[in-house]
């Protein structure tokens, strides 16, 4: 996205790529949509991708590829060991991360894995800005408290702070002093954050917690996986970062920590992962790991076709005109659902934009889940799939007690380069039609609840026969509109 300035005084995201692939979408009535959320338990995770019109579930592993991710899938070097193109992939990582040691892994999570499995002692904490839910999981099953330090203004719902994903270095200052630095078994930054929303984190806050972890000698690990969204943030509202080539803010970003990793679903473009490591002794403790879980050391569970679209999309991550496209369009839709009064997380973020469910289902408890019925309400209103981020997402406590989300949240994520403005356009206009129908929106609840990561595959029921009315309301409204 360039600097395009229209005649007629709009303000519109002019994409700078062209699409030469398509797939072909169906948009079922909504008669049909109301069947399909049922048969998913009300749980966007559940239901079949061919009942979706648009998929804002995650942008994980679904971004649209350039042409040269695709070309350089067909050159891989298939090969067990020492494959020519895990060598490519090293060279691209130690170049942009700008860390000596690579370790590849299948996923995010996988990384997530070995490192809480090799760094978390038992009995101890694990501060961090905010938690995602895969990194959680892990430090928990590992024997660790995560600990949450977001400053307070990173859990307000609206806000014009820059960069609402920054640390409280103070609250880890006086958990180091009144616990001592034996208590933290490392600090994770994730930049930038998920679950809050997609905020960015400054430059200048990973560098303080860092300086104070290494005061103490206390590990620090970076979760890369949403840094591309967190370089254009950088770039245009850190006055520091604006005159920085992307390269070089990647390379400030790095340099403080010990560790770096990522989900390639999201950095990269591809489908992997992988840890970046400083020092040799760390990378030989979490070296043993990767050919336990995830594969040899020359490939760690990707493919080499993904691993050379690895190579390439990290490259491409270094071009503004690649890594803007997502933030510009979630700015977009954030502001234009903000002007007709739907309430939204506000700076807009990276990954998608936020719908604030406790703000748009007032008149639900927290436990009837306002974000889980928002995602199935907008599934069924739209086809659109969005994914709750909020309460249900949460694990209960060890005495089976729920606790309450900080955010009541439905994401919907923007894979990058896939979809249009017009149907970006389509969303908003039945998110607003939602908005005005806000009140025939009802709870659910867990008709089966797992106990580990509930929401992927929880099932819920309404609480009343709302789906039903909220269907009638439509068709009164948009007659035989899809
Ligand atoms: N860390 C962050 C910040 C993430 O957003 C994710 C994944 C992971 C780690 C785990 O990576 O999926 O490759 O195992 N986020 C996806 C999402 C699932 O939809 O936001 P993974």
């Amino acid at each position: 996205m360039s600097n395009v300035k229209f005649f007629g005084g709009e303000q519109y995201p002019v994409e700078m790529h062209k699409v030469r692939i398509i797939q072909k979408l169906t948009l079922l009535p909504i008669e049909e949509r109301l069947r399909a959320a049922e048969d998913a338990g009300h749980n966007t995770f559940l239901l079949q991708n061919a009942d979706v019109f648009l998929d804002m579930l995650t942008d994980s592993g679904v971004n649209a590829m350039s042409q040269e991710q695709q070309a350089a899938m067909f050159r891989a070097d298939d090969a067990y060991a020492g494959s020519a193109t895990f060598t490519r992939l090293r060279e691209k990582v130690v170049e942009i991360f700008g860390m000596p040691y690579f370790l590849p892994t299948h996923q995010g999570r996988a990384a997530e894995n070995i490192l809480s499995s090799v760094l978390v002692r038992p009995g101890t904490y694990v501060p961090m800005n905010y938690h995602f839910t895969t990194s959680k999981a892990h430090i928990v099953a590992n024997g660790g408290e995560v600990l949450e330090f977001i400053k307070p203004e990173g859990l307000e719902v609206t806000s014009d702070l820059p960069f609402k994903g920054d640390m409280d270095v103070q609250a880890l200052r006086d958990l180091i002093a009144d616990k001592g630095a034996d208590a933290v078994s490392y600090v994770r930054i994730e930049v930038g954050t998920n679950l809050i929303g997609g905020q960015p984190v400054s430059l200048g806050n990973m560098e303080e917690v860092c300086a104070l972890c290494r005061e103490h000698g206390i590990p620090t690990v970076m979760d890369a996986s949403l840094i591309a969204d967190n370089l254009y943030f950088a770039k245009v509202r850190d006055p520091r970062c604006a005159d920085l080539e992307i390269g070089e803010i990647m390379r400030a970003m790095c340099d403080p920590f010990d560790v770096v990793y990522f989900s390639a679903r999201k950095v990269g473009f591809g489908r992997g992962g992988g840890i970046c490591v400083r020092e040799t002794a760390m990378y030989h403790r979490l070296r043993e790991l990767v050919p336990l879980y995830e594969g040899f050391l020359t490939y760690g569970g990707m493919s080499v076709r993904e691993m050379e679209a690895i190579t390439v999309g990290l490259d491409e991550t270094l071009d503004f005109d690649m890594i803007n496209q997502g933030p510009i369009f979630i700015d977009y839709m954030v502001r234009e659902l903000e002007r007709r009064g739907v309430p939204v997380i506000t700076p807009p973020g990276g990954l998608g934009a936020h719908v604030d469910a406790r703000r748009f289902l007032d008149h639900l408890p927290p436990h009837e889940y306002p974000a889980a019925a928002l995602a199935s309400a907008v599934f069924i209103a739209s086809g659109v799939r969005g994914m709750e981020r909020g309460t249900m997402s949460e694990q209960r406590n060890a005495d089976g007690t729920e606790p309450v989300a900080h955010m009541e949240l439905v994401r919907l994520a923007m894979p990058r380069r896939v979809f249009t403005l017009s149907q970006v356009n389509y969303a908003i206009d039945r998110l607003d039609w939602l908005y005005q129908n806000r009140r025939l929106i009802g709870g659910l609840t867990f008709v089966e609840e797992p106990e580990i990561l509930r929401f992927f595959f929880g099932r819920l029921a309404p609480l009343t026969d709302w789906p039903s009315k909220l269907v009638a309301k439509f068709r009164e409204d948009f007659g035989d509109s899809l």
